[in-house]
């Protein structure tokens, strides 16, 4: 009988010097395994008398018993001290700052590109694109605008390698590559970046302009001011903003004007349009006998710098987080 006590202090001894489970699981082994103390007691039974089994049979349980105690006592202890050294170690505190996330905004001139195509979109307006690297042909002579024309001159512009392309300077070519893809009825904007040799206050080596082209059998010079007038007043919310035309001049066009509109005291030059020149429509091989329609086109940045009250063009492309914040 004292072996077997001897076997429970054995076992809490053991039990108690394991740290971690596994470990534990080791020691288990050598007293409730296969061929562990307790196996080998329970062997020893076997060879006593009847008598004496039924006994020893009993304590044999009760000290079983006991051990499967401790083990279960110790395997809880190891887990819940885990438990706790995870837990201080995860701890969070809820008092430090939390994390700051930045959030973005959109550029000023994004989101006046977006009105602008949110506008047109609603007077049934498509929207196009076109490429920045544009061949000569389609940045002047497709436009009107022949080798020795004079008004190229109107454009310095940042030609490529090879001079066989350059920068768009203005997004007019895309009427040309529009009308490519598109036989009329057009009605279409499209906005995009332009590039000019030029810098100052309101001038930008790169810049944005809006251009438009509606071509069907009737559009007329009146549709072309009643879409401008419209756009521009709901642009800026002004319902009673005038806008005036006063004739100009460009190749593509024909006739011609400049657009105005009233700003303070005075007028304020927004952009030019005419009525699209039949020789544009014959060099994209549409009939101008059938066809005719209106074209325009817009600085982007100074509507956006009208909406905004901003006075110098070089602020949009600084890129001072300064400035850029107070928009978004
Ligand atoms: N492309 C011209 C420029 O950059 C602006 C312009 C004038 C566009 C008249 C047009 C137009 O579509 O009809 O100066």
């Amino acid at each position: 009988m004292d072996k077997l006590e001897d076997l429970i202090s054995e076992a809490r001894v053991a039990f108690d010097s394991a740290t971690e489970i596994a470990q534990l699981e080791q020691v288990k082994a050598r007293f409730l395994g296969k061929s562990g103390a307790l196996a080998q007691l329970r062997k020893g039974l076997a060879s006593l008398s009847p008598e004496e089994r039924p006994k020893a049979g009993a304590r044999f349980n009760d000290v079983k018993g006991s051990i499967e105690q401790l083990l279960g006592d110790r395997r809880d202890a190891i887990q819940a001290k885990a438990l706790a050294a995870r837990l201080e170690q995860e701890k969070i505190d809820v008092t430090m700052p939390g994390r700051d996330r930045a959030s973005g905004g959109l550029h000023p001139v994004t989101r006046t590109l977006e009105r602008v195509t949110t506008l047109f979109r609603s007077m049934g307006f498509d929207v196009a694109d076109g490429p920045e690297i544009e061949t000569d042909f389609y940045n002047f002579t497709a436009l009107n605008q022949p080798a020795d024309h004079p008004a190229r001159s109107m454009h310095d512009t940042f030609y490529l390698e090879g001079e066989q392309h350059l920068l768009r300077t203005h997004t007019s070519p895309i009427q040309i590559h529009y009308m490519e893809q598109h036989r009329p009825p057009v009605r279409v904007i499209a906005p995009g970046r332009v590039y000019r040799v030029d810098s100052d206050a309101t001038h930008s080596p790169m810049f944005h302009q809006l251009e438009g082209l509606w071509v069907d059998q009737t559009a007329t010079f009146s549709d072309l001011k009643g879409v401008v007038r419209e756009f521009l007043r709901n642009f800026f919310e002004i319902e009673d903003l005038e806008v005036r035309f006063r004739p100009s001049y460009f190749p593509f066009t024909e006739p011609s004007a400049e657009i105005d509109m009233t700003f303070k005291d005075g007028w304020l030059e927004i952009g030019g349009c005419g009525m699209v020149h039949p020789q544009v429509l014959r060099n994209v091989e549409i009939d101008p006998e059938q066809f005719q329609g209106f074209a325009f086109g817009m600085g982007l940045d100074r509507l956006a710098m009208l909406r905004y009250g901003v006075n110098d063009l070089r602020l949009f492309f600084d890129g001072d987080l300064r400035f850029l914040r107070q928009f978004a």
